[in-house]
């Protein structure tokens, strides 16, 4: 668990909350983190992360660098340490050997997650305000193969939003294909979804205080002699 001592309380306590959501959906084996964004985060890019970032917005340079303390924080709990997460060309953060992450931001928090690769072969992360969605950007997010009628009535759609964007995270660094919404469908009534490209994933998901989505793909089973 990645403690922010340096927070204000009333941040210290946003962080907390959601961080005790996330820590209730995440399997065993996925470390998950949260920062509040603020000012000065930019300063957290260690330089090569700096210069593999193109985005010139500061608010987008901000959310990079809280995004990229958190992670950099669970990756010193499982021994790397000081680890620079470059941004491929793809948009992909690039992990050290053996461990799977992600990265997310929304205007004012940012999450991240990795995993070692022998739990899971892949993960993805999306974080939202727990807001219903727009209806025309629901018209454009929805298939109608998605199940999300167990879900929150008013925030189905958003979770819905947050799961292909996670979904999309976690499976493609595994099939370098860039996949539309339409091409992802989700059962959230199961905790599954389906790409185009047959990758099975697995989801889990908070609202409150945020909606935040976890997408893993299942690592290889552990080798057991017969
Ligand atoms: C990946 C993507 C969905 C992220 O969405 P976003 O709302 O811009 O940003 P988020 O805050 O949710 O996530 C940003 C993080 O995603 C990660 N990311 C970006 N491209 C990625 C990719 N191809 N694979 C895995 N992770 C990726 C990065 O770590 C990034 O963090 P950084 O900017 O600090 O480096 C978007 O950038 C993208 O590539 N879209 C193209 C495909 C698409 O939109 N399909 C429809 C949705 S399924």
């Amino acid at each position: 668990m990645i403690v922010d001592a340096a927070a204000p309380p009333e941040i210290a306590l946003a962080q907390t909350s959601l961080l005790r959501a996330m820590m209730a959906i995440a399997p065993k084996s996925v470390r998950i983190g949260c920062r509040v964004i603020r000012d000065g985060d930019e300063a957290h890019l260690l330089p090569e992360e700096a210069r593999s970032i193109l985005a010139r917005q500061p608010a987008m340079r901000r959310a990079s660098g809280a995004a990229r303390w958190i992670a950099r924080g669970l990756l010193a709990d499982v021994g790397v340490n000081d680890f620079a997460i470059l941004r491929a060309p793809s948009g992909a953060p690039v992990w050290p050997n053996g461990i799977t992450g992600s990265l997310a931001h929304d205007d004012e928090m940012a999450v991240a997650a990795v995993a070692p690769v022998d739990h899971v072969a892949s993960l993805g992360i999306d974080v939202e305000p727990p807001q219903p969605l727009p209806d025309d950007i629901l018209a454009l997010v929805a298939a109608r193969a998605d199940q999300a009628d167990a879900a929150d009535r008013h925030l189905a759609g958003r979770i819905l939003f947050c799961a292909k964007e996670a979904v999309y995270k976690a499976v493609y660094p595994l099939d370098r294909e860039i996949l539309g919404y339409e091409d992802i469908e989700v059962d959230l009534n199961a905790g599954r979804a389906m790409t185009k490209t047959g990758r099975e994933v697995n989801l889990a998901y908070c609202i409150a205080p945020r909606v935040v989505v976890l997408a893993f793909v299942d690592g290889a089973p552990p080798y057991s002699p017969s």
